[in-house]
């Protein structure tokens, strides 16, 4: 990966419709979108401080129309916050020809991006992403939505944002909790990539977070991302890569009533993939102990107390299912993935029952 000595700021040439801008301080290019857009925003944001103050940064002039704050949180991803939303944009004086920019990480993304898309029947979207896990993942190929109570992400829409800023300086003040938790979707990525994506993010396992290019590592994975989604908007086929261990996550997730969080739900996610691929006869098992070596100095977790048939029973209502049959994206090799891959339940239950004992040994 090639340091960015001089420019941080880099906008990556993706093959989709809306430029996405990668900076340690994108707030400069977020003004000059706006400017030149010329339209009155209202800029919604999580009601982190942090947040906050970088939303109130990009208030500038006349247009802005409001900064509106938002507690959210998984547990507040639900169609009563977008209520919340619609009416509080409402209140400041928002129009179809209004602007929202959003500010914050993955919920906020996911809720913001879905309110703007349904808002007086859609308004253009912009998102600020200020996580590890909305900057890799949730911000780009506009996936939006809400939670159902039995399960992830079950109402929502495709709706792309007309642009996209990957704020990287914001991962100096994110919790090291919250950076593992996008890293579980940074080595997602590194594993679908593979070449010299993973063996980057293995070789930098070792060493303290504050330490990693993470720009360069934001930039790597944005490209594969968007690589893959501009072949597949809407997910009608390879898109589904990118669900490599998300089945297992969102049902874990879903079992654990959202006290197992999403990067933690991927993470462990990962490992049922592999010991499902190991099973299956697709996975070798150096690879397979590759990752949870990786996983294990990145201080991933990779053992849960989540029940096994709390989870399997959770999976019932996994959209990825198709006539009634769970599919899962399995790693045939670092860099080759299988999509679409049904199994035996069996097997499921008994990969979901090791997720409770100790890992493998990484020798
Ligand atoms: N989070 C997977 C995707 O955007 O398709």
């Amino acid at each position: 990966m090639a340091a960015q000595e001089e420019d941080r700021d880099l906008i990556v040439n993706t093959d989709l419709t809306y430029p996405v801008c990668i900076g340690d301080d994108t707030r400069p290019a977020v003004l000059s979108f706006l400017q030149h857009r010329a339209q009155p925003y209202v800029v919604l944001c999580d009601a982190n401080p942090n947040v906050v103050a970088l939303a109130r940064d990009i208030r500038g002039g006349k247009d802005c129309l409001g900064v509106l704050a938002f507690t959210l949180g998984e547990s507040r991803k639900r169609l009563s916050t977008v209520e919340r939303v619609h009416e509080a944009l409402l209140a400041a004086g928002a129009d179809r020809g209004t602007l929202i920019v959003g500010v914050g990480g993955g919920v906020a993304s996911d809720l913001f991006g879905f309110a703007a898309a349904t808002y007086m029947r859609g308004v253009p979207y912009v998102h600020v992403a200020t996580t590890l896990v909305a900057m890799v993942d949730a911000a780009v190929g506009g996936k939006t939505g809400v939670d159902l109570r039995k399960g992830k992400n079950l109402c929502g829409l495709f709706a792309d944002p007309v642009a996209v800023f990957a704020n990287t300086g914001s991962l100096e003040t994110l919790p090291y909790r919250l950076l593992r938790e996008g890293l579980a979707e940074v080595l997602k990525t590194a594993i679908i990539e593979g070449d010299e994506f993973f063996d980057a993010i293995e070789a930098l396992s070792p060493h303290p977070f504050w330490r990693w290019p993470w720009l360069e590592i934001v930039a790597q994975a944005i490209k594969v991302k968007t690589m893959i989604v501009a072949d597949d908007r809407k997910e009608a086929g390879m898109r589904e890569l990118l669900n490599l261990g998300h089945t297992f996550a969102h049902a874990l997730e879903t079992a654990s009533n959202y006290r197992v969080s999403h990067g933690v739900g991927v993470a462990l996610g990962l490992r049922a993939a592999g010991l499902l691929a190991l099973r299956t006869g697709r996975f070798s098992e150096e690879a397979h102990l590759r990752v949870l070596a990786t996983m294990a100095l990145l201080g991933m977790p990779l053992r849960t107390r989540v029940r096994a048939g709390a989870a399997f029973a959770a999976m019932a209502s996994d959209k990825k299912r198709r006539n009634g049959t769970l599919r899962f994206v399995l790693p045939v090799a670092i860099g080759d993935v299988e999509y679409g891959v049904t199994v035996p339940d069996r097997m499921v239950k008994s990969v979901l029952a090791q997720l409770t004992r100790s890992p493998e040994a990484t020798g």
